[in-house]
């Protein structure tokens, strides 16, 4: 089987990621601009700074990883970028460049899906899930349980029916002052807090479905600061219970969809599975089930390139294992190029 080289880019929201994924060496290079600084300011993403940033960096970013790995352009066999789901002006940029490279050098370009990229980005850790399992995807715009019986089949089995889990942190963060982005910020001053001070709605957390809603949490956090008029010595504590109920929420439902589909592997991918607490009471949990839980590496959880390349390579080698033509599943870049601003992962992969 003939080694892939590819390389992905990520413009999708405030991080522009570049990288090098190879079938024999793994990942020869990475780099990774965030525009969290720039956005911190206005407490969340501001669309048309990003879309300009990410235009400044990826170039750049682009030179760095190919001197990082030593390897040439002419070297890459396949350029990916994401298509979709993020915000259309910040997408238009890394669409735009993948394709003009493409359009250049005569290389097969392939559109990647955002979340494909987080849901396959456990098999970049050591050890490493196999197929089929079960994907706890939770990032700051979405929350869902994905069945995945194989690269490209992907079922889903909840999501939420309002703000997602990244959102829920977010939010009660702001509410808090604690920065931004906020999970991290949150996770941190929840570390020297005591749990159990304060009761926070667990939404659903005992429906009979494998749907999440969060957006009561957050109304929730804004009640119990005025009503109780906390000032910041208290925040450590509310934190470590607004984390705790989101935890608690999101392992409940993931060994349930466990339970139901029989799986013996969970994977959670998207930023929060970067959350230490979400590990550990996962790990916890699949242990008691007689099964194993899987994470992404903790510096690819959050938006990257390397998820991009990786998703890209794995469907181009998959389609060259099957002796099937890969350049033929590439985009037609001569004819333009779209993005997705909205893009169900299960929908498009069907
Ligand atoms: O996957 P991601 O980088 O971007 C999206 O595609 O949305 O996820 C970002 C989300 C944000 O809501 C961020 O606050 C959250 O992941 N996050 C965390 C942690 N690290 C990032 N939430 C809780 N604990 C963390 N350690
Ligand atoms: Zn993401």
């Amino acid at each position: 089987m003939r080694a892939m080289r590819v390389l992905g880019i990520e413009s999708s929201c405030d991080e522009t990621g570049v990288a090098l994924y190879d079938t024999r060496k793994g990942i020869m290079g990475q780099a990774l601009h965030t525009q969290m600084a720039m956005h911190a300011d206005y407490g969340g993403v501001v669309p048309e700074l990003a879309s300009r940033d990410h235009i400044r960096r990826v170039v750049p970013l682009t030179r760095a990883v190919l001197a990082q790995a030593g390897c040439s352009l002419g070297e890459v066999d396949l350029i990916a970028y994401t298509q979709g789901p993020g915000l259309s002006g910040a997408l238009l940029v890394g669409a735009a460049t993948a394709s003009g490279m493409a359009l250049a050098l005569g290389k097969p370009c392939y559109a990647v899906h955002h979340l494909e990229g987080h849901l396959l980005s456990p098999l970049l850790a050591t050890p490493k899930p196999s197929f089929p399992f079960v994907c706890l995807l939770v990032s700051g715009g979405h929350t869902q349980l994905i069945d995945v019986a194989a690269l490209g089949s992907y079922a889903l089995l909840g999501d939420t029916v309002d703000d997602a889990a990244g959102e829920a942190f977010d939010k009660s963060a702001k509410l808090m002052d604690l920065g931004y982005p906020g999970g991290p910020a949150l996770a941190a001053v929840a570390q020297r807090g005591k749990l159990g001070r304060f009761k926070l709605p667990r939404p659903k957390l005992h429906s009979p479905d494998l749907d999440f809603s969060f957006s009561g949490l957050k109304t929730a956090v804004l009640t119990t600061l005025k009503r109780e008029q906390l000032t910041t010595k208290d925040y450590p504590d509310l934190a470590a219970d607004v984390q705790e109920a989101i935890v608690e929420v999101l392992s409940a439902k993931s060994l349930k969809a466990m339970k139901q589909t029989g799986r013996k592997q969970l994977i959670v991918a998207g930023g929060v599975s970067a959350n230490l607490a979400l590990r550990e009471r996962l790990q916890q949990g699949m242990k008691k089930l007689g099964g194993e839980v899987f994470f992404p590496p903790l510096s690819l959880c959050s938006d990257n390139g390397v998820m991009i390349a990786f998703a890209a390579h794995e469907r181009a080698y998959a389609l060259q294992q099957q002796g099937l033509d890969w350049k033929a599943a590439a985009q037609p870049v001569d004819q333009g190029f779209t993005v997705k601003p909205r893009w169900p992962l299960v929908q498009s992969f069907l």
